[in-house]
């Protein structure tokens, strides 16, 4: 039996864009700027993303733990998020790119969640790069969400639990329209996965890259992209003999 580097015939790149803060403590510079520089990194890999195959791109901007930085760092984060959606709306919907945003709506900015919810209905028909970017996201916060959606179906006696499956609990989740990423990406150095797309990652292949965010440039994602491709997917299974 051989199975295919991609099962849903998707290429799903997920990223947990880590390191700003000390891009720009290294410089001397305010930890803002680190993230204003983390922007242009969006933009440089979201352009490079089709061009590599990559179908799906998920980006973590902001778990429900960031909340806990000062309220100069977030309020800061948050004036990025409404810049980053207002200055690259044009370009996003030229470029056929489809924009999601997943993560929990409470403590959000109204004005920033009517911008995503904008640019979402913006790009609903494009059919190229498929982004996505989390933003008060957290693994386990999205599954207590799917959680409540289910029990409520359950309580109106529109779903019995007893039907209730793995793919029940994938198609309640944010990233439903989604497939599972098939290699995760962190930069910084750290090894860890923090709360980033707990269920969904499961099968997902790791690559760990030392440089900070800033600093990753297309061709470090090529490169990563390079070693995945190399790497044998086997997803429970034996290998092909
Ligand atoms: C983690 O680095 C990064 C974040 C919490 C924010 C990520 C945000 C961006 C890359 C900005 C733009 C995003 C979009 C989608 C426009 P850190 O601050 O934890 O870095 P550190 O570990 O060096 O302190």
């Amino acid at each position: 039996m051989t199975y295919d580097i991609t099962p849903s015939g998707n290429l799903h790149v997920g990223i947990i864009m880590d390191g700003n803060g000390r891009w720009a403590t290294q410089r001397g510079h305010p930890r803002l700027k680190g993230h204003s520089q983390g922007a242009e990194t969006v933009k440089e890999i979201v352009e490079a993303a089709p061009n590599l195959g990559i179908t799906h791109l998920t980006l973590f901007a902001f778990s429900t733990e960031n909340w806990k930085r000062s309220e100069r760092e977030v309020s800061g984060l948050m004036a990025l998020f409404r810049r980053y959606i207002t200055s690259q709306a044009e370009r996003l919907i030229t470029e056929n790119v489809r924009v999601r945003f997943i993560g929990g709506q409470n403590h959000m900015e109204p004005r920033v969640l009517e911008l995503m919810g904008w640019l979402e209905k913006e790009t609903r028909d494009n059919g190229g790069l498929n982004l996505t970017v989390a933003i008060n996201y957290g693994g386990r916060d999205e599954v207590a969400r799917a959680v409540q959606k289910i029990v409520a179906k359950c309580q109106t006696g529109e779903l019995s639990s007893a039907a209730i499956t793995e793919k029940t609990i994938s198609n309640h989740l944010d990233t439903a329209e989604l497939p599972d990423p098939d290699l995760l990406i962190r930069t910084g150095g750290e090894m860890r996965l923090s709360n980033f797309l707990a269920w969904q990652n499961v099968y997902a292949e790791l690559s760990f890259d030392d440089r900070l965010w800033p600093d990753f440039t297309r061709k470090d994602l090529a490169a990563a992209l390079e070693r995945f491709r190399g790497r044998d997917r086997r997803f429970g299974a034996v290998a092909a003999e």
